[in-house]
């Protein structure tokens, strides 16, 4: 039925091979742009810009702070497609659609995806604005059934039980640490595990603390979804979360998780960021 297989291989393909035929870019990188870090696709040499709704059976997108369109181009001379607004479960985009543009990559030839985003600070060691290297994620959404995978299994992308265990490479972040030294980030540059909560709603202070005695570092509410569509096809991993604020954590506090505060955040931070992720890319 449709709720069991939400979109067939056949419309993937039709859209990337509406893609293909409009441009004559192939990337092998697709990066995916955080909440107010879509900046990177304005770096990108002779781009190719496709609005969300030019792009045939493509979602289209709500937010604001999100362009909602496909930029192809060269960063540092590496082809690359760069989602410049993502969509979010909180939207109401069911899990499938949420992760539809990361099927049609695979379908272009995309080997490494970059996904960025912007994320509360759980660890006690986080400050405002660092750069957190997601080495592992606690995929809540998939606890309750919310599994982009859930449904019948389309061999063509991937086997019916992949592992989840080497989500972020290794590699990867060995070189966006290498790189952050050298660009001089690495004093404000973390490691640790991003928790994604549907949304859209901030945590309370009782979640919080749970998702800290789970392990949790970071949270935030999307990002998963795609990396473990990539995974199943096989796509190398980078993520990185922008720490914009930190959660509240006890009853006395009179701080307030906000979205001001967030967008104040990565505007800050949306430089080091950038750059960060154009010179990983010159070195893949
Ligand atoms: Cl505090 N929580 C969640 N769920 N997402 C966020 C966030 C907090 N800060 C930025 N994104």
């Amino acid at each position: 039925s449709r709720s069991q297989c939400r979109y067939s291989y056949e419309e993937y393909k039709e859209t990337a091979d509406w893609l293909l035929a409009h441009t004559e870019q192939r990337p092998k990188v697709a990066i995916i742009c955080g909440s107010g870090l879509g900046g990177l696709a304005d770096l990108l040499e002779d781009r190719a810009i496709f609005p969300y709704e030019n792009i045939p059976r493509f979602p289209t997108s709500t937010v604001q702070g999100h362009a909602g369109r496909l930029v192809f181009g060269r960063l540092q001379g590496v082809e690359c497609v760069c989602m410049q607004g993502r969509f979010h479960f909180y939207e109401g985009y069911d899990i499938h659609t949420v992760t539809y543009p990361v099927r049609v990559f695979f379908l272009l030839g995309v080997e490494t995806l970059i996904v960025t985003n912007a994320a509360g600070g759980l660890s006690g060691n986080y400050n405002v604005g660092d750069i957190m290297l997601i080495k592992d994620h606690i995929n809540m959404p998939g606890f309750s059934g919310q599994n982009p995978l859930c449904g019948h299994n389309d061999d063509r992308f991937g086997v019916r039980f992949p592992c989840m265990s080497d989500a972020y490479d290794r590699e990867l972040r060995a070189l966006a640490r290498r790189t952050a030294k050298e660009q001089g980030c690495d004093s404000f540059l973390q490691e640790g595990v991003y928790c994604m909560l549907a949304g859209p709603t901030y945590e309370t202070i009782a979640e919080c603390r749970v998702l800290q005695m789970l392990g949790a570092d970071a949270v935030g509410m999307s990002t998963v979804p795609e990396v473990v569509v990539a995974r199943h096809c096989d796509m190398r991993v980078l993520g990185l979360s922008l720490i914009t604020n930190k959660v509240v954590m006890d009853y006395e506090s009179v701080e307030k998780a906000n979205h001001a505060e967030v967008l104040k955040t990565t505007e800050r931070r949306t430089q080091d960021l950038q750059r960060l992720v154009s010179h990983v890319i010159t070195r893949l």
